[in-house]
């Protein structure tokens, strides 16, 4: 009987429950043993492992968080660390890891593979700015926690005829931030990727303001700005009374959305059919919405940047 081992790695998003569970039962249905490493690759260096059965993982899916735990463990950049978290995993006879996380946790699963260990990645991430997949799993359930709060935040700036800034994750990416603003027809929204002068933005609040806007939204991707660094600059130079708000660790918490809970079972599916077709060392990618392994040496085909249109389409919408 093959093992089949699951970790949980880089920042936590909602959905990696889901993944943990339908890895697991499905690798339990096909046949495999099944083991849960603890908090990432340390956990593998620490033989944290955990044997999961089809009951382990019950009552999980409409969790946030990982019940494997989760860390970061910059240590595992080292190339002796991976040998010997590679030996560690041949000692324990495990003859395939799924790795669940972003990007930096696929770098790791490719430096094992490159020592010879079976491993594929599924993409958990709330960035969704990951190499070889279009989604990732648990952005839908942070853009809808966005969306829920500035709704909350707008009746406050509504009432007090304010502009409220609202700082969002994203890492260096802008996928949050653009795909909440333009789901709560924020303003304007700032991204890293369209670096925007601070200027700018007050000459559009004014302009929007003189056409009778009471109050506005502004949301900012943390790659782009910091919340209070667009606040003092709008409060020194314009007559308009800005708030801030950063969302922060809010965002990656709460039950997965459906989106994600169904992309986190199809996904971990695929992952289980790719090892029974001899398939391995690839991440499970959403290309044009569908679901294929995409090699580690190929995923830099396939970088998405932002929706261009919704970057646009965010403009027009709030003049
Ligand atoms: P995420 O997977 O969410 O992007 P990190 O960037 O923190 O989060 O990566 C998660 C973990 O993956 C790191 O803590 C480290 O253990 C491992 N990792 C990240 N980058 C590399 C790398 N270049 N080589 C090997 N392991 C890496
Ligand atoms: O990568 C996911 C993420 O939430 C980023 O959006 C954010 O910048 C980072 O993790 C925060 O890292 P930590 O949870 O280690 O503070």
């Amino acid at each position: 009987m093959k093992t089949v081992a699951i970790l949980t790695s880089g920042g936590d998003a909602p959905g990696m429950n889901a993944a943990i569970r339908a890895v697991t039962r499905k690798a339990i249905y096909e046949g495999y043993q099944v083991i849960g490493i603890e908090r990432g690759f340390m956990g593998i260096i620490n033989q944290e492992f955990i044997p999961l059965s089809r009951r382990d993982v019950g009552n999980i899916i409409t969790s946030g968080g990982t019940m494997l735990k989760t860390a970061r463990f910059p240590d595992f950049k080292d190339e002796e660390v991976q040998k010997k978290a590679y030996n560690i995993l041949q000692d324990n006879d495990i003859d395939h890891l799924i790795v669940i996380g972003g990007d930096g946790s696929m770098l790791g699963a490719k430096c094992l593979s490159k020592l010879g260990m079976s491993t594929i990645t599924i993409p958990c991430t709330i960035d969704n700015d990951m190499a070889g997949t279009e989604y990732t799993i648990g952005f839908d359930t942070a853009v809808n926690n966005v969306v829920t709060a500035v709704a909350k935040i707008r009746d406050t700036s509504s009432a007090h005829e304010r502009v409220a800034v609202v700082e969002v994750m994203g890492r260096h990416a802008g996928h949050v931030a653009l795909q909440s603003g333009l789901a709560c027809g924020a303003e304007v929204v700032l991204v890293p990727e369209h670096p925007t002068p601070l200027q700018d933005v007050c000459k559009r609040l004014l302009e929007t303001h003189k056409n009778g806007k009471k109050y506005s939204c502004i949301v900012v991707a943390e790659g782009a700005y910091r919340g209070h660094e667009v606040s003092e600059y709008i409060q020194q130079y314009t007559y308009l009374e800005p708030t801030v708000t950063v969302l922060g660790y809010y965002q990656r918490g709460g039950a997965p959305t459906a989106t994600d809970a169904v992309w986190a079972a199809k996904m971990s599916e695929a992952a289980i059919d790719y090892l029974l077709a001899g398939t391995d060392n690839c991440v499970i990618g959403a290309i044009k919405g569908q679901i294929q392994g995409i090699a580690y040496e190929e995923v830099n085909q396939y970088i998405h940047t932002i929706d261009e249109s919704s970057y646009q389409l965010v403009e027009i919408l709030s003049s």
